[in-house]
C-alpha cells in the first residue's frame, strides 16, 4: 500500500531514487516504532484492543506481493519506459556525484568471463567536448547535430577481453566484448534515467577524430559516445515491435 503512494509522486521525484528510499526508510522507521511485532502480539492475545491494533498494523504493512521482487520489477519497468534517447539538452551542468553513480553502475555491469573489456573517458572540458561533438556529427549527412549540447560525454572504449573470453569467443564465433559493451551502455543509460538525467547513445562517430582529441592510442576502438545531461525534450511513447513479433515460447 505504501509503495503505491510513490505512484502519485511527480516524475522527477519518482526517479530520484535516493530521495524516495530515504522517504520509504522514514515511513518504515515510524511504522516500526509505532507497531513493533512483539507489541502487536501482546495485544492480539489480549482481546479487542489488540485486534484494533492488528487492523492498524495490517493497514500500514506493505502487502506480501509488494515485499517481493514484484515491486522492484514494477519500478524497473517504469525506469525502462522513461529512458529515452534525448537529442536536446539544457545548458545546465551535471553534478559530479551523479556522474560517479552512473560510472559505478557501469563498473558493476556483467561481462563474458567477467572480462570487463571497457574503459570510459568522461569528457566535460568545453573545448574537448566540441571536438568530440564534431567527431560524432556530420553537417553533410545532417547527423547528430545535437551532440554539442550535452554537458557530459562518456566515451566508451573497447579493451582486450581476458583469455577465457577470447578463447570462448574463438570457439563460439562470437566477439564477446561487443556484447559486453552493449550491456554496459544499457547500465549507463538506465542509471542516467534513474538520476533524472537524459542520455543518448551515439554509435556514429569518426573514431580517428575522437582518438586525436582525447589522446587515445590508435589501437583502442571507440565504440560509442554516451551523451549525458538534463534533457530539454518531453517524454515520448516508445515505438517498438509487438511482443508477438519478437517472442516465441519453446520454438522459433
Ligand atoms: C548502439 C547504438 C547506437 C546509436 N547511435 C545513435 C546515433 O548515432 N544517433 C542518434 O541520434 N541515436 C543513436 N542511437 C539511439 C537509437 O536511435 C535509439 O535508441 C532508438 O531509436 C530507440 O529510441 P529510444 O532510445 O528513444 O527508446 C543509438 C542507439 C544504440 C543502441
Amino acid at each position: 500500500m505504501l509503495t503505491g503512494l510513490t505512484g502519485f509522486l511527480p516524475k522527477k521525484e519518482k526517479f530520484n531514487s535516493k530521495r524516495r528510499n530515504r522517504k520509504m526508510d522514514r515511513i518504515d522507521n515510524i511504522r516500526n516504532v509505532l507497531f513493533p511485532e512483539s507489541f502487536i502480539f501482546y495485544f492480539v492475545n489480549r482481546g479487542a484492543c489488540g485486534n484494533l491494533l492488528l487492523l492498524f498494523k495490517l493497514a500500514f504493512t506493505r502487502n506480501p506481493a509488494e515485499q517481493t521482487n514484484q515491486t522492484d520489477m514494477q519500478s524497473f519497468l517504469d525506469l525502462v519506459q522513461h529512458r529515452q534517447s534525448d537529442r536536446a539538452y539544457q545548458d545546465k551542468p551535471v553534478e559530479a556525484e551523479k556522474i560517479e553513480r552512473i560510472l559505478e553502475a557501469a563498473r558493476l555491469a556483467p561481462s563474458a568471463c567477467n572480462s570487463q573489456p571497457w574503459k570510459f573517458i568522461v569528457v566535460t572540458d568545453p573545448e574537448k567536448r566540441l571536438q568530440v561533438a564534431d567527431a560524432t556529427s556530420s553537417k553533410l549527412l545532417s547527423m547528430n547535430h545535437f551532440t554539442k549540447q550535452a554537458p557530459v560525454q562518456l566515451v566508451v572504449l573497447e579493451e582486450n577481453g581476458n583469455f577465457t573470453s577470447s578463447v570462448g569467443g574463438w570457439i563460439t564465433h562470437k566477439h564477446y566484448p561487443h556484447i559486453d559493451i552493449g550491456i554496459v551502455a544499457a547500465h549507463i543509460s538506465l542509471a542516467a534515467a534513474d538520476e533524472g538525467l537524459g542520455s543518448c547513445i551515439v554509435g556514429w562517430c569518426d573514431e580517428k577524430k575522437v582518438q586525436k582529441a582525447l589522446d587515445i592510442p590508435k589501437n583502442k576502438r571507440v565504440m560509442m559516445v554516451i551523451l549525458l545531461g538534463y534533457s530539454a525534450q518531453p517524454f515520448r511513447e516508445k515505438k517498438r515491435k509487438t511482443k508477438e513479433e519478437i517472442v516465441s515460447y519453446n520454438q522459433y
